[in-house]
């Protein structure tokens, strides 16, 4: 199943490789949502879905909660005068200063599909700052949306950060981390998700939880970019690398090839 979110960092299209390291359980757990392709594309019996992005979680809340009629609502967004660039930036203030749960949450998908390249970035005072992208018919993506919408009665939604998730994993939880990337090279760290910075430290303080739910008998999987600091921090797992075609940037001559690694505790 697609997800009905362009996303940074998707895992879409390499679920193979995941679904093929991920162990059973009764649970999933994903502290990293994203636009919840791993959660999309398994068959556990419950979920537990958390992301910091809170305008992320919202949304999946609203597709839970009202389905069709949101569908139905959010789809009159797309129209050929909200697709120029005065319709985007009056809808992008809009947005950054809706209270309105659901005409935020359809307001997201409207600049998700809008917006250069489907970036999510706020500025430092958490407003959404991508600008216009220029696409000639953007399309609401109705059918998956009515897929997410079904596949989220087994699921909790839940705005927090990965070591609150993660610290309610219990016996029969699987755990599948994808944390932002660590960064490639000293200058090419994109991290510009939420407000909140994820840095080294972060990435550290994610292996040593992992390391610490395998210790209780939780497994735990994380993907990353493959350099030597993650296989360094992730040393106590079993690690998996492959190539993949990777768009994170948003200059196309750096749209490079990066390897990508999968370490699995447990
Ligand atoms: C690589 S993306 C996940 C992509 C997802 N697996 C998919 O296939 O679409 C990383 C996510 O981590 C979230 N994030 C960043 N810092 C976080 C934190 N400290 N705790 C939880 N989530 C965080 C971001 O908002 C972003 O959605």
């Amino acid at each position: 199943m697609k997800p009905f979110l362009k996303w940074a960092g998707s895992k879409y299209k390499i679920m193979e490789r995941i679904l093929a390291t991920l162990p059973t359980g009764r649970r999933l757990i994903e502290p990293f949502a994203g636009s919840g392709a791993v959660f999309l594309n398994t068959d556990f019996e419950e979920y537990l879905i958390a992301d910091t992005n809170a305008d992320l979680i919202n949304l999946f809340k609203q597709i839970q909660l009202h389905g069709d009629d949101f569908i139905h609502y959010g789809s009159t967004l797309f129209t050929p005068e909200n697709n120029s660039e005065s319709g985007f930036y009056t809808l992008r203030s809009e947005f950054n200063e809706c209270a309105d749960l659901t005409r935020k949450s359809a307001l997201f998908i409207y600049l998700n599909r809008h917006c250069f390249n489907g970036l999510c970035r706020y500025n430092s005072k958490g407003k959404f700052n991508v600008p216009f992208g220029r696409y000639s018919k953007p399309i609401f993506p109705s059918e998956a949306i009515a897929n997410f919408h079904k596949k989220s009665a087994r699921a909790i939604f839940e705005v927090a950060d990965f070591k609150a998730t993660m610290d309610k994993a219990t016996e029969g939880c699987v755990v599948y981390c994808d944390p932002p990337y660590a960064p490639l090279t000293a200058t090419a760290n994109f991290t510009a998700y939420t407000q909140d910075k994820f840095g080294l430290h972060e990435q550290r303080e994610l292996a040593s939880y992992a390391a610490k739910l395998t210790a209780l008998g939780i497994p735990v999987v994380i993907s990353n970019h493959n350099t030597e600091f993650t296989r360094s921090i992730y040393s106590e797992a079993k690690l998996t690398s492959f190539d993949v075609q990777r768009f994170i940037s948003s200059n196309s001559n750096n749209r490079n090839k990066a390897a990508e690694l999968i370490a699995v505790y447990g």
